[in-house]
């Protein structure tokens, strides 16, 4: 019996795992589509930001998904949007990010995870708190205003 089951087993769980790695691949360019679309007409294609138009996010959001606030910050700030002055690497911003509320859990999610694992070298696991869809719907229904989100932001830097 276990002979028999044995090779039919050892397939079934080798198309799982190149299905599980395909998925998780296509995640990432699911993500990179929509930065492409939504995001980069003001912080770049590399993520760089622009001065006088939107802050850096390459090498900039990685302290945020270390702690809960901070994945609260990024999941609100996505659907609700943010406005007035920050200051990201040393430099100014005063800007008004756009609330992005009309797309799903899932490609807030996906948009979120490509700008983290792509230009914060955040690896997803267990150790790193990306936001998710759950945490993106939280904050949906969160009522946040968007000079709110900045005071997130505020708390989610404390003692970074
Ligand atoms: C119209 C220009 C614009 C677009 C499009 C835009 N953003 Fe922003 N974004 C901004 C501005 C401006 C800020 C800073 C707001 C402020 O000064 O309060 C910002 C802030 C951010 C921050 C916070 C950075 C920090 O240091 O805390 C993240 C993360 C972010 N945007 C991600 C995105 C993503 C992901 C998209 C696409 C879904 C996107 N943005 C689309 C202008 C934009």
């Amino acid at each position: 019996m276990a002979n028999f089951y044995f090779p039919v087993m050892a397939v079934f769980a080798a198309q799982l795992v190149t299905a599980s790695v395909a998925l998780a691949a296509d995640d990432l360019s699911h993500g990179a589509d929509l930065f492409t679309e939504k995001c980069a007409v003001c912080h770049q294609a590399d993520g760089a930001g622009a001065p006088g138009l939107a802050p850096p996010l390459a090498g900039a959001l990685g302290g945020y998904v270390k702690t809960e606030a901070g994945q609260k910050y990024l999941s609100n700030l996505l659907v609700v949007g943010m406005n007035g002055p920050i200051e990201s690497l040393g430099k100014k911003y005063n800007g008004v990010m756009p609330p992005w509320g009309a797309l799903s859990d899932k490609d807030v999610e996906a948009v979120l995870r490509y700008v983290l694992v792509k230009f914060n070298g955040v690896t997803s696991g267990a150790q790193s708190l990306i936001p998710t869809a759950d945490t993106i719907a939280k904050a949906r229904g969160s009522g946040a205003t968007p000079p709110q989100v900045r005071e997130m932001r505020g708390k989610a830097r404390e003692g970074q």
